[in-house]
């Protein structure tokens, strides 16, 4: 077992995932549930935007693509408690949707409203076939100063209507995946 300052036993780690149809949700609250029976302190936080995306896909679909085309910085709600209590996760686990070939927009407010400068931010991505599009290369621009981990993609193919994923928990990519990151 390899030990380092960021992730280590006991280390406080902070599952933060933004979704819209359920499967970054799923994912997220398995690795939350895994992490805290690996003996990790494991924070589950939700990336909220403050107006929410419509109910309907192709109108979802539409504001992203235009938040996207007018390289927007939707306001989130909530985050006050995480913005106190940032300094004490040496590790997070990003979950999100593939949108559009990379993070959704609130992703990209979420990445810029708080320090990640020494965290490792380990990336999982949900995705209808992209997997993780140009999501990485948009994360380590956005964190310069945080070392960004090995990342899962997990497909979830097909329509999704808000708030029926796909995707089940506990999935066995995910769960050997943490297990290999999560020392
Ligand atoms: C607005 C929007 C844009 C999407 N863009 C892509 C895309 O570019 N590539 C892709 O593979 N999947 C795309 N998808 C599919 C989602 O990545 C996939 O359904 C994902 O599992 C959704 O995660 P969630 O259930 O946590 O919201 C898109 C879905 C939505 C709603």
């Amino acid at each position: 077992m390899e030990l380092n300052a960021q992730n280590q036993p006991g280390g406080k780690v902070l599952v933060a995932y933004f979704s819209w149809s359920g499967n970054a949700r799923v994912l997220a609250g398995q690795i939350a549930e895994e992490a805290s029976n690996q003996g990790f302190g494991a924070d589950l936080f939700e990336i909220k935007t403050a107006t929410a995306y419509p109910d309907a896909y192709n109108e979802c679909i539409e504001a992203a693509k235009q938040e996207q085309n007018s390289n927007a910085r939707p306001a989130l709600s909530g985050g006050a408690n995480l913005a106190a209590n940032m300094a004490q996760y040496g590790t997070v686990v990003l979950c999100y949707p593939n949108w559009w070939g990379t993070l959704p927009m609130g992703v990209f407010t979420f990445l810029e409203a708080y320090d990640f400068a020494g965290k490792t931010i380990y990336p999982l991505v949900t995705h209808g076939g992209s997997r993780f599009g140009r999501s990485l290369d948009d994360i380590k621009k956005l964190c310069p100063r945080a070392v960004i981990g090995e990342g899962l993609s997990v497909s979830a193919y097909g329509t999704n209507p808000k708030d029926a994923a796909k995707v089940t928990a506990p999935n066995r990519d995910v769960t050997a995946w943490l297990k290999k990151v999560l020392p």
